[in-house]
Formats: structure tokens, C-alpha cells, sequence
């Protein structure tokens, strides 16, 4: 694993921003895998301003993102179908056939995960990953106690993150109880990954996912086991601050 401590959530943002920027301008043709979540907000802005000052395209490029509510309609606000409609995909020109996101609505939800995970295996993989990290260690909607061998799945919300996504909605009770998420074995197959985490309040998730054991219970350290892991934090979720 690779640690870099940015000096700001900016920088982290930053950072990130010019890993992908980088990756789509050496590989036109890239696989994304895309996060959500309050923390790559700001990375999405940037690359939207690449895109628009310096033209870096992503026509030739397809992303996966990793996980949806169930039940959410894609026009819900805190569907993660319009988080990234209106947060990158209305401001590049990746092109809507390659833009893939978990269907929440699917009248068959497990016929659906294993189109998805099928759908990524016929793109060639994820080249490049970008995650972020649940205070209680899920990346994805993958909670502690997921089997590291799973694929694209239907998940139960655990209620700490059901309360920490609280904020993204008028309140808790709001918040669904599914979701669809690509598994851990799905992540782990990415070639390269990129891990974003900023603010205190992620700090032990941080400091336990870089040095605590490799286990089903606390999800991220998966990524231990990973050749390519690039982890950027800013220095409040630095466990060394
Ligand atoms: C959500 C998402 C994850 C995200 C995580 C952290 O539950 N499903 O993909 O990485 O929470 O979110 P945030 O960046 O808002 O802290």
C-alpha cells in the first residue's frame, strides 16, 4: 500500500483528480470504477474543470460505479444514479451506453447483479478504482462480516450506515435498508485502486484498514492484499496526527 498524507482535503482532491486525469489521457480507453459519497465530490469538480479547460475526454472510456440503493428511483436526489449525473456525468463527455450503475429498481435484483458483474468481466476489468471509506470499514456498501469472495450483490445496510448517510437525506428512517454493491472480490480485481479519505472522523477506519489484520470484519483491509493500492488522506485522517 502506498500512503500519501495530503496537507488538505483539497490536496486529496487534487491528488486523485490528476490519477485519473493521467490514467484516461494514457488510456483513452479506461475502465473506471466510479465511488460516491461525500469525500470524491470535490475530485469530480476538478475533473470537470479538466475536462472543460484542458478537453481531457473520456469518450473512449466506460465507468462502473460501485453500488446503488434499492428502491430509489434514478431521479431521487439521493440516488447515486443522479449523485453522478449531476455531479460528473452531465459536465464530461463519457458517453451514456458506458456509463454503468447498479439498477436499484430491477425487478430481479440478483438477475441484475450478475449482469453487472458479467458487464464488467466483458469490458476487460476495472483499470482504476476509486473508493472511498465507511467509518466502520465498508468500501462499496461491503459491510464487516462480508465474505471477501463475493461479486456484484444485494446488501443489507448496517445502521451505523444507514445513520451516517442520514445526512444526505431529510432523516434516517429515509434512508433505505438495500443496496446493491459490487463485492469485494469485484474490487479486488481492479487493477489499480485509489482510496480517499479526509476528516477525523475517519481516522481509526484509516489507521486500522493500513495496519490492523486482514479480516472479513473490517472490509477495507482487503486492500492489504492488493499490489496497487494508493491510499490519500488529508492529516486529520492521519492516525500519525
Ligand atoms: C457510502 C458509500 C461508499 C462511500 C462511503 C463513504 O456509504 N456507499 O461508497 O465510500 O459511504 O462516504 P463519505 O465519503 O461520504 O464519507
Amino acid at each position: 500500500m502506498k500512503v500519501i498524507v495530503c496537507s488538505s482535503y483539497e490536496m486529496v482532491s487534487v491528488k486523485a483528480a490528476q490519477i485519473v486525469r493521467s490514467h484516461v489521457r494514457e488510456k483513452p480507453d479506461s475502465v473506471f470504477g466510479l465511488a460516491t459519497g461525500g469525500t470524491p465530490l470535490r475530485m469530480y469538480d476538478l475533473l470537470a474543470e479538466d475536462h472543460r479547460l484542458n478537453g481531457t475526454s473520456y469518450q473512449k472510456a466506460v465507468s462502473f460505479n460501485l453500488d446503488e440503493y434499492v428502491g430509489l428511483n434514478r431521479s431521487h436526489p439521493n440516488s447515486y444514479h443522479y449523485y453522478m449525473q449531476s455531479h460528473f456525468f452531465s459536465k464530461v463527455d463519457l458517453l451514456p451506453a458506458n456509463r454503468f450503475v447498479p439498477d436499484g429498481l430491477a425487478s430481479d435484483l440478483q438477475e441484475e447483479c450478475e449482469q453487472y458483474e458479467k458487464q464488467i468481466k466483458d469490458e476487460g476489468g476495472i483499470d482504476l478504482q476509486i473508493l472511498g471509506l465507511g467509518e466502520n470499514g465498508h468500501i462499496g456498501f461491503n459491510e464487516p462480516g462480508t465474505s471477501f469472495k463475493k461479486g456484484t450483490h444485494v446488501t443489507t445496510l448496517t445502521n451505523d450506515t444507514r445513520k451516517a448517510n442520514a445526512r444526505f437525506f431529510k432523516n434516517q428512517r429515509e434512508v433505505p435498508h438495500y443496496a446493491i454493491t459490487m463485492g469485494l472480490n469485484t474490487i479486488i480485481q481492479a487493477k489499480k485502486i485509489v482510496l480517499l479519505a479526509a476528516g477525523r472522523k475517519k481516522a481509526k477506519a484509516v489507521k486500522r484498514m493500513i495496519t490492523g489484520p486482514v479480516t472479513e470484519s473490517f472490509p477495507a483491509s482487503i486492500l492489504q492484499t492488493h499490489s496497487d493500492v494508493t491510499i490519500l488522506i488529508d492529516k486529520e485522517a492521519s492516525f500519525e496526527n
